[in-house]
């Protein structure tokens, strides 16, 4: 039914409205698949930012191995659509969780993250319940302080431990340099990435002085992705931001621009130097900080309340009035866009297509 407004003018949509630049966003897409054709790694982008099977497959058509998702209800929205290679990188620990893995194991080929040993057992008993077989990567703590155990000798145990395990083949490791990605200047990012590259290629030749063949080694963001994409150790990276990139990561990366934005409509002029703005934080988050405003010079958000943005326009000569629109970007895409139920995608000024984000709020 949304799809009846496709071809109506982008002002015309009601707000607030998530919507895509196509022009951007396809070009975000290109350039990263450019650079993953001049390296030896991989491209497995990580849907956790759009949540959207039709852009999964758009990535995948530019030359993306696979994808990565953070969660197994995300891996089952895309293994649903028709996506195969899916990694979810995390761990898969209770009893519910495993045997929707294993289900899905059987339409997808799909790979884990593990880093405890109990775990291994679990997921190579359910394995062989369902007669299916799972990749597994051993997840290293290379920095982050997130998941993971410590490089080198817990990560051989682990390793050793999954060889053995019946349906489950030890594929090799995963290592995301999370605390390295959003660093601003290059040269700092480059050295911190490349300290936590160094411990999973420390790991790696352990395992196979110990016989292990390490196939893959999974990780890397945006931030990292000409950093991490071109070292010798990495096989794939997992840069997901990317495709839109919010305002946050666009302070530190200039190579990709900002596709994402969100439509709003001025309710209010309460005096001459402010606005208000239908947004607020149940359509756009700011846990990195407000959203920047579109093509406006000098006007500032600074403040949001649940259903309200404050829109400063002191050192702008701007006139807005109630009914107006204008957009903003937000500073933080993938949890804005875990807030929408569908994007507005906009070409040449245009309605071209509404896509549902059909995995958005997928946390289990
Ligand atoms: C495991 C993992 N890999 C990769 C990424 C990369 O994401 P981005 O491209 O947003 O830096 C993330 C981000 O949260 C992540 O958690």
């Amino acid at each position: 039914m949304l799809n009846n407004l496709t071809g109506i003018l982008k002002d015309e949509l009601d707000t607030p409205v998530l919507l895509i630049d196509m022009d951007i966003m396809e070009s975000n897409i290109a350039k990263m698949a450019r650079y993953f054709r001049t390296v030896n790694a991989d491209l497995r982008p990580h849907t956790k930012t759009h949540k959207t099977p039709i852009l999964a497959h758009k990535q995948i058509e530019a030359g993306a191995v696979g994808i990565t998702c953070a969660k197994l209800g995300e891996a089952e929205v895309m293994a649903a659509a028709g996506i195969k290679n899916i990694l979810i990188a995390n761990q898969i620990v209770t009893g519910q969780k495993i045997s929707r893995l294993v289900n899905l194991a059987r339409y997808a080929h799909i790979m884990v993250a593990v880093d405890h040993e109990e775990n291994i057992e679990n997921l190579s008993r359910a394995a062989q319940q369902k007669g299916v077989k799972l990749q597994v990567l051993v997840e290293v703590n290379t920095g982050m302080n997130r998941c993971g155990v410590s490089a080198g000798e817990s990560a051989l145990k682990l390793a050793q431990k999954l060889d053995k395990a019946k349906n489950l083949d030890f594929t090799g490791l995963q290592g995301y340099e999370g605390h390295a990605v959003a660093i601003p200047d290059f040269d700092e990012r480059k050295s911190a990435a490349e300290k936590a590259l160094s411990l999973l290629a420390e790991t790696k030749e352990i395992l196979e002085k110990n016989g292990l063949q390490v196939n893959t080694v999974s990780g890397g963001g945006t931030g990292t992705y000409n950093i991490s994409g071109q070292h010798p150790v990495m096989t794939e990276i997992q840069a997901g931001s990317y495709i839109f990139m919010d305002s946050y990561y666009r302070k530190v990366l200039k190579d990709f621009d900002c596709a994402l934005t969100i439509l709003t409509t001025v309710i209010s002029r309460p005096n001459r130097d402010m606005v208000i703005l239908d947004a607020g934080m149940k359509t756009v988050t700011k846990e990195f900080g407000l959203p920047e405003v579109k093509d406006i010079k000098g006007a500032e958000l600074t403040g949001l309340s649940e259903e309200h943005g404050k829109l400063d326009l002191s050192k702008s000569n701007l006139e807005l009035k109630p009914g107006d629109k204008i957009e903003i970007i937000p500073s933080h895409g993938c949890t804005t866009i875990n807030l929408h139920d569908d994007y507005y995608a906009i070409r040449d000024g245009k309605l071209e297509a509404v896509w549902n984000i059909a995995a958005r709020g997928k946390i289990r």
